[in-house]
């Protein structure tokens, strides 16, 4: 099917979080935050659902139900995570998880980050990520992952290069000794 326009708007975390609780992480043992601590390629930062607010992203249908979700947030400086990704099974494969990533991409970059990143399941997500210019950059990791196994997934480059400006030089044949 071709891709149609959708439409991409923030919610805030009671939208999404029925999306959470029953398509993403039903039964999850470990309490569903709307931020979490994790920093990219592994590890933990206890600050940040302190010093950073998530963005929650939604498309929607013409009955006003959610029909596309994901969330954004930065995890330091630099880095931006893509987290909690949904479409719904009957809108799958005309463009909305690529709508929703572009959103995530744009919110890096207005967050002043330079590298999105990412930790999908194993699954048609990394096609997905893939097909949005993302990176996988581990082995799928199963320890401590209640859906796993995961990958870590990245873009970089994020940020558009400032040109520099070229000094005219002078040839060698010009210069006076
Ligand atoms: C993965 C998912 C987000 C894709 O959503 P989508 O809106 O269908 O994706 P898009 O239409 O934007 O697809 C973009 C590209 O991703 C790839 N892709 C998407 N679904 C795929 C599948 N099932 N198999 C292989 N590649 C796939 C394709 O390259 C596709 O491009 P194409 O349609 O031109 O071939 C969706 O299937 C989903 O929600 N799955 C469950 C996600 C999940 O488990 N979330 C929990 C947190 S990880």
């Amino acid at each position: 099917m071709d891709s149609e326009p959708f439409t991409v708007v923030t919610v805030d975390f009671e939208t999404v979080l029925p999306i959470w609780q029953n398509e993403i992480w039903p039964g999850r043992v470990t309490p569903i935050k709307p931020i979490a601590p994790m920093t990219y390629l592994g590890g933990y930062d206890m600050d940040i659902p302190n010093l950073y607010k998530p963005t929650f992203f939604a498309i929607f249908d013409e009955f006003g139900r959610i029909i596309g979700t994901t969330s954004g947030y930065q995890t330091s400086a630099d880095h931006f995570r893509c987290r909690t990704m949904y479409v719904n099974p009957e809108f799958r494969r005309r463009g909305l998880a690529v709508a929703l990533v572009r959103a995530v991409e744009d919110a890096a970059i207005k967050a002043g980050c330079d590298l999105s990143w990412g930790l999908p399941r194993v699954s048609p997500m990394m096609a997905m990520f893939e097909k949005c210019g993302w990176t996988q950059v581990s082995e799928p990791i199963t320890e401590g992952m209640e859906f796993g196994p995961n990958v870590y997934m990245m873009k970089d480059g994020l940020r558009p290069k400032k040109k520099r400006k070229r000094r005219s030089r002078k040839k060698s044949s010009e210069i006076v000794r």
